[in-house]
């Protein structure tokens, strides 16, 4: 199948990284917000990272305008039913999700395959609203969406061969690498990644280091671009929060419960940079300025 029109619902974080890489992969891109001042919070995120990429001479001025131009917004469902993809990425929970794959059933024709970009709930319930769960799968974009490499295609048990064909074909086309894997909590990167940052919690609230020393350890000692506290500030106390219940919930194993501090640190409203605080502070930017000392 030729996937020609893209729909990305949800023009956050995640949903405005999505649009954009594939409106820059010269899909045209209809995203849908629920409010005119979130589409246009959106575009502007996106007016920013383009200008980035610009910067480091990694495309050209016209080249971006370009892809802006493949870019529609609207607060309308019924804009996306001309679509042959579309990308859910709404709040991340289980009702709002069904609630948008329900409306969109109805509206879209019987190829349009339909994905949702979530990171910890189920795909086959979400695929058990609508008639074509063969075309329904997940693809799960990492943070900043531009810039990282890897989209995991999630196979549910009722997700055709054919439609994980199509999928694989368009996250190449996007210039990144899919990895296919099942239907399980946190899917591949997620599964791994939880337990290892709530592991650096616990750490830290057994006092073996500070926040500081135990992000040091982790980039000069495994060469990871971010410590542990910096990937939960940058990715969200919240969500982590939220991904911890959801596994510890499936799994019932130890190394996923929440531990105590985050649970209290998200009632303290550290919500990490995007609030301007979590385990650091951050300026107006989202730069950060210094550690947040949790007490
Ligand atoms: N748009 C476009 N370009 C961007 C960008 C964005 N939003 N963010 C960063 N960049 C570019 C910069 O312009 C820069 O380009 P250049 O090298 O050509 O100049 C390059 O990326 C590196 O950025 P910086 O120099 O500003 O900063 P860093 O070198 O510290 O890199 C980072 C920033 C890419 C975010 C890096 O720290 C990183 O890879 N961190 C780990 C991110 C990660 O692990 N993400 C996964 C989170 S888990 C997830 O998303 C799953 C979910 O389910 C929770």
């Amino acid at each position: 199948m030729t996937i020609k029109r893209v729909g990305i619902v949800g023009f956050g974080l995640m949903g405005s990284g999505i649009a954009q890489v594939s409106a820059q992969a010269g899909y045209e891109t209809v995203v849908r917000e629920i409010a005119q001042p979130l589409l246009e919070k959106g575009f502007a995120r996106v007016d920013s990272s383009l200008a980035r990429i610009v910067k480091s001479a990694k495309m050209t001025e016209d080249d971006a305008k370009t892809a802006r131009g493949r870019m529609r917004g609207t607060t309308a469902l019924e804009d996306l039913k001309d679509c042959d993809l579309v990308i859910e990425a709404v709040i991340e929970q289980i009702e709002a999700k069904k609630e948008v794959f329900g409306t969109l059933d109805g509206l879209c024709p019987e190829h349009t395959i339909f994905a949702s970009n979530t990171s910890s709930l189920t795909i086959v319930e979400m695929a058990a609203t609508t008639k074509r769960a063969d075309r329904f799968a997940g693809l799960h974009f990492f943070n900043p969406a531009p810039v990282m490499p890897l989209v995991e295609i999630v196979q549910a048990i009722t997700t055709s061969d054919v439609t994980v064909a199509a999928l694989r074909e368009f996250v190449g086309s996007l210039g990144k690498t899919g990895v296919v894997c099942k239907d399980t909590p946190g899917f591949i990167v997620n599964r791994l990644m939880v337990p290892y940052l709530l592991g650096a919690i616990r750490a830290l609230e057994q006092g073996v280091a500070t926040v500081e020393e135990i992000d040091i350890a982790v980039k000069l000692g495994l060469r990871h671009p971010m410590g542990p506290f910096e990937l939960i500030d940058y990715t969200g106390l919240d969500i982590n929060l939220h991904v911890a219940n959801s596994f510890f919930d499936e799994f019932k194993d130890p190394s996923m419960a929440p531990p105590a501090l985050l649970k209290r640190m998200v009632l303290a409203g550290r919500l990490g940079a995007k609030v301007g605080r979590g385990f650091y502070e951050y300026d107006e930017k989202g730069q950060k300025k210094q550690r947040s000392t949790p007490k």
